[in-house]
């Protein structure tokens, strides 16, 4: 759900949990603007706290654990939370479809062509997905006046030095209305603090949107890197701009975050990696630690050669590597960062020239034995001679009684393989061959 924006007319320092709350969480409302939402009065700490992780999906403790820090530590936009929202009649949204924008003055780190490109780009993003045009100026003032400043600069929302905030926007309106404004204190560059994924954000502030709680949404309040030759503005933000300003004539389509307790969720891959497990489904995966709570995040977020539709992958116990595959190529993983050389054609490993893709794949600690699944087939692959095995492709109906051909994701994990088939996983016992009765859902291990 899209919401309104608002931004914060109070000078607070930064990165102490109750200021953080008191930024994102209590804004005052002034200046006669328009802002309805649930908690207007004093809301204790404990709430606001609670807001907060509802709204990043965290365990809702009231307390400011670690992982509640750990976001709180997070770079991201200078608006705050709020929810929800309510749309009020003519508040909040540009009265016209033709927009108009000026960039005001220049960052020293990008040459100017790369800004220009980039806040054009950023643009395009929403004109896409909406009935809106946009008319860059080169003088005079335009709707969206956009500016790099630092520190305090006038509005009563400082910046705080870099990898805090990175940048705010004011909603539709007069005067400041529509502004966006980039921390100058930031490295700003085409590659990890991008300036276009940054400006695609703050515009859907200056065109009247909230921050989203949909992980996957543009308007999610923290920064992700996604490399912005893949960026597809998400099924979310479409939504958001379209309550707003109205549906476009032919349907704009995006990405959709998927929802870990959705209950017809399948995954595209599944390892373990140092005790965790990790779950890889279109652009994103999940990572849950045994004695932490499931986190969700970007691939292209660690590795963003990868960026999105993993295969399969395993754990090599011995080597302490993760590899991935995706069509005929595969990737290694060595402590969190992907090898150089890679990707490499499956063949090296000894697959014939016709398999195309391994549907799922997981090794044994015990024997030092990999078993890579295509169609109804497997091969085995022995980790410590690095070579397939002799005998293989064998049926996997014939080794693994119970389990059918297309196979989605495997692991092995506290001696027994998962095998994860749509929104189903069976338990298997290589010992004594056989299924463990009874079948889960594939996202009870999502805890959901
Ligand atoms: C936007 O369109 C309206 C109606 O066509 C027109 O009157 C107005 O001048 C346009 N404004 C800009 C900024 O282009
Ligand atoms: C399978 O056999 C090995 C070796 O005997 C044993 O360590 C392991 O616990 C067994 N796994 C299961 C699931 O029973
Ligand atoms: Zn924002
Ligand atoms: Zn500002």
């Amino acid at each position: 759900i899209q919401n309104l924006s608002y931004t914060v007319k109070k000078t607070l320092p930064f990165l102490s949990k109750l200021k953080y709350l008191d930024k994102y969480y209590s804004p005052d409302v002034d200046d006669g603007e328009i802002l309805q939402f649930k908690n207007q009065d004093d809301v204790s700490m404990t709430e606001k706290l609670k807001e907060m992780q509802r709204f990043f999906g965290l365990q809702e403790t009231g307390k400011a654990d670690a992982e509640t820090l750990a976001v709180m530590k997070k770079p991201r936009c200078g608006v705050p939370d709020l929810q929800p929202f309510i749309l009020t009649e003519g508040n909040l949204k540009w009265p016209r479809n033709n927009i108009t924008y000026r960039i005001v003055n220049y960052t020293p780190d990008l040459q100017k062509s790369e800004v220009d490109q980039a806040i054009q780009k950023a643009f395009s993003v929403w004109s896409k997905a909406s009935t809106l045009t946009f008319k860059r100026l080169s003088s005079g003032v335009a709707d969206i006046m956009i500016s790099f400043k630092r520190g305090d600069h006038g509005d009563n929302s400082p910046f705080y030095g870099p990898n805090e905030i990175l940048a705010h926007a004011f909603p539709p309106g007069d005067r400041d209305g529509g502004d966006i404004h980039f921390d100058e204190d930031e490295l700003w560059t085409m590659k990890g603090r991008n300036l276009f994924l940054v400006a695609a954000h703050e515009i859907g502030h200056s065109l009247g949107l909230a921050h989203s709680n949909d992980q996957g949404a543009l308007m999610y309040p923290t920064y992700s890197y996604i490399e912005p030759h893949l960026f597809q503005l998400p099924q979310d933000d479409i939504n958001g701009i379209q309550t707003i300003y109205g549906k476009t004539d032919t349907p704009a389509k995006g990405p959709q975050t998927p929802n870990a307790c959705d209950p017809h969720l399948s995954f595209d891959a599944v390892a373990t990696l140092r005790g965790e497990t990790i779950f890889f489904k279109g652009r994103y995966f999940w990572r849950k630690h045994p004695e932490f709570s499931v986190e969700f995040y970007f691939i292209s977020h660690f590795w963003p050669q990868l960026s999105s539709g993993i295969q399969a992958a395993y754990e090599n116990f011995y080597k302490d590597q993760m590899y991935f595959f995706k069509g005929n190529k595969y990737w290694v993983l060595n402590d969190f960062n992907l090898l150089p050389g890679y990707p490499q054609p499956i063949y090296r490993l000894g697959f014939p020239k016709y398999v195309k893709k391994i549907d799922a794949a997981f090794s044994d600690l015990q024997s030092g034995k990999t078993y890579f699944f295509v169609g109804d087939k497997f091969w085995r692959y022995d980790e410590i001679k690095q070579s397939m095995d002799i005998g293989y492709p064998q049926k996997i109906a014939q080794h693994f009684k119970g389990i059918g051909p297309k196979i989605d994701a495997a692991i092995y994990e506290n001696g027994y393989i998962y095998f994860f088939k749509g929104a189903k996983v069976v338990q298997f016992d290589l010992n004594s061959s056989r299924v463990v009765p009874p079948t889960r859902r594939s996202n009870s291990f999502l805890n959901c």
